[in-house]
């Protein structure tokens, strides 16, 4: 049976107050509408289809840029959650299966749940995703008659007595294709807000004696963002799970509740994670390494038994070989650290390749801008680096060379050479105490 997915993202969400389209603003450091389109490629949608309107342009770039075959449709005018999806009617002309309605600001629903309800399929038309809500308040109430889904009642076309239902609406319907569409040609606009409603097809449904049904899932997987408050919830119950889930997988989090994940972040088991680091888009870290208290990492590859931090800043690019060490106050971009090598202590490594079992000495700096270009640098193996040495690039350091403390080197330095670059050290005897006297005499004059 194929499989399509409608994304409502056409919205404007004013109650954020922003001039972000609501679906593009962030959890786990990914776009809300990525949560959403991620359980729609786990299903393995045949086709995913993202309705776009305020902010279209920006939310279809991002659609793409997470699934390039997305489809993107236009809402030019929101006239309700129904002529939304009638909006993706010509890009399904055709299509023989089932299709799932999904929201871009709903970015939990668990693709467990989108399998119960393909599965509910078999004996009903229509499958509604429904939820026991603590606080009905404005959600559409689902009548049910036994299993049998008899209507959605939106919040404001309520009666005092429907109001009391708490089996709530969480917006996502599976049904096939074509009777979507041919029950949403049927939908009006009679109700509260003058919209085409998209719950109004189970009425129409039942209408035709077509069979309906609910299926439940926990009213964390429904919960909707509508305003900032919510956005920070959202992010919550996503750290949440993702630390539990992390820890299930084998990863030691000696303070979960200060660790911080992206949408994308894999860690291997074995792994340990002291307190108040923070992983961005793109990390995936091998088993048995260790991530020491404080460091920030995002678009980087750590390998088994590398051990990053405390405060080690790992940029995108930064990809870790066997065992490699990355110290205190330490930034690495775009470079690669070979098996066993160490950038211990204070240092800033961008563009550059260092050889396996190098050392980079406390407060080295690889020159790498020149303020208009970037630069590489090239270091070998078993290279000593000197502290405080910076490395102005495009340079290289052959296999087992040695820059000595205190460097500045502006040329490629060949094998097993040595480096040096800097003032000769002279010695005066006596003359430091006797400026120092000196010194002292003209402050007691000067009172
Ligand atoms: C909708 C449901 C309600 C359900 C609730 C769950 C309808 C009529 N009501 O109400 O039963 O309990 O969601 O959160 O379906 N959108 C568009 N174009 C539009 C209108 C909406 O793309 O013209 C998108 C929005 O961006 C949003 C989603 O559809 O992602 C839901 O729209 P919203 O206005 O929030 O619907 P609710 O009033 O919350
Ligand atoms: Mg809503």
């Amino acid at each position: 049976m194929s499989i399509a997915t409608i994304i409502l993202a056409a919205g404007q969400g004013s109650r954020m107050k922003s001039d972000i389209p609501k679906v593009l603003h962030k959890i786990a450091s990914a776009p809300m509408l990525w949560h959403t389109m991620q359980s729609a490629a786990q299903i393995e949608a045949d086709k995913t289809i993202v309705v776009v309107g305020h902010g279209g342009t920006e939310t279809s770039d991002a659609a793409h840029e997470f699934n390039a075959d997305a489809k993107i449709v236009w809402q030019k005018e929101q006239n309700g959650t129904g002529h939304a999806v009638m909006q993706a009617k010509d890009e399904l002309e055709g299509f023989d299966g089932d299709v799932i309605v999904l929201y871009g600001d709903t970015p939990f629903v668990r693709p467990e749940t989108l399998q119960k309800m393909l599965a509910a399929r078999a004996q009903s038309a229509v499958v509604v995703l429904g939820f026991e809500a603590a606080n009905p308040g404005g959600y559409g109430r689902l009548q049910m008659d036994g299993d049998s889904l008899e209507a959605i009642i939106e919040a404001k076309d309520c009666t005092s007595e429907q109001l009391q239902i708490t089996l709530c609406n969480s917006g996502v319907i599976c049904a096939p294709a074509d009777l979507l569409f041919s029950l949403l040609d049927e939908v009006g606009r009679d109700n509260a807000n003058g919209e085409v409603y998209l719950t109004d097809i189970i009425e129409i449904a039942r209408a035709r004696d077509l069979p309906c049904t609910t299926i439940t899932c926990s009213e964390s997987e429904t919960m909707g963002v509508n305003s900032r408050q919510n956005l920070a919830e959202a992010e919550a119950a996503f750290q949440q799970s993702a630390r539990i889930e992390t820890m299930e997988n084998g990863v030691t989090l000696s303070a979960p509740e200060t660790v911080h994940f992206a949408f994308d972040t894999h860690i291997g088991r074995d792994t340990i994670v002291e307190p108040n680091v923070f992983f961005g888009l793109g990390v995936t870290i091998e088993t048995g390494a260790t991530i020491r208290a404080f460091s920030h990492l995002e678009g980087c590859h750590v390998a088994r038994e590398c051990i990053v931090g405390p405060y080690a800043r790992l940029r995108p690019g930064a990809e870790l070989d066997l065992g490699a060490k990355v110290g205190n106050f330490v930034e690495i971009k775009s470079a690669q650290i070979e098996a066993g090598a160490k950038v211990n202590h204070l240092s800033y490594v961008g563009d550059a390749r260092i050889g396996a079992g190098s050392n980079i000495g406390a407060g080295t700096i690889f020159c790498n801008y020149d303020g208009v270009n970037k630069h590489h640098t090239e270091i070998g193996e078993r290279v000593f680096i000197g502290s405080n040495s910076a490395l102005v690039a495009p340079v290289s350091i052959a296999d087992d060379g040695f820059v000595a403390t205190g460097s500045v080197v502006t040329s490629d330095v060949p094998e097993g050479a040595l480096a040096i670059a800097r003032a000769r050290l002279v010695i005066k005897p006596g003359l430091g105490k006797r400026m120092m006297d000196r010194l002292k005499a003209a402050k007691v004059a000067k009172k």
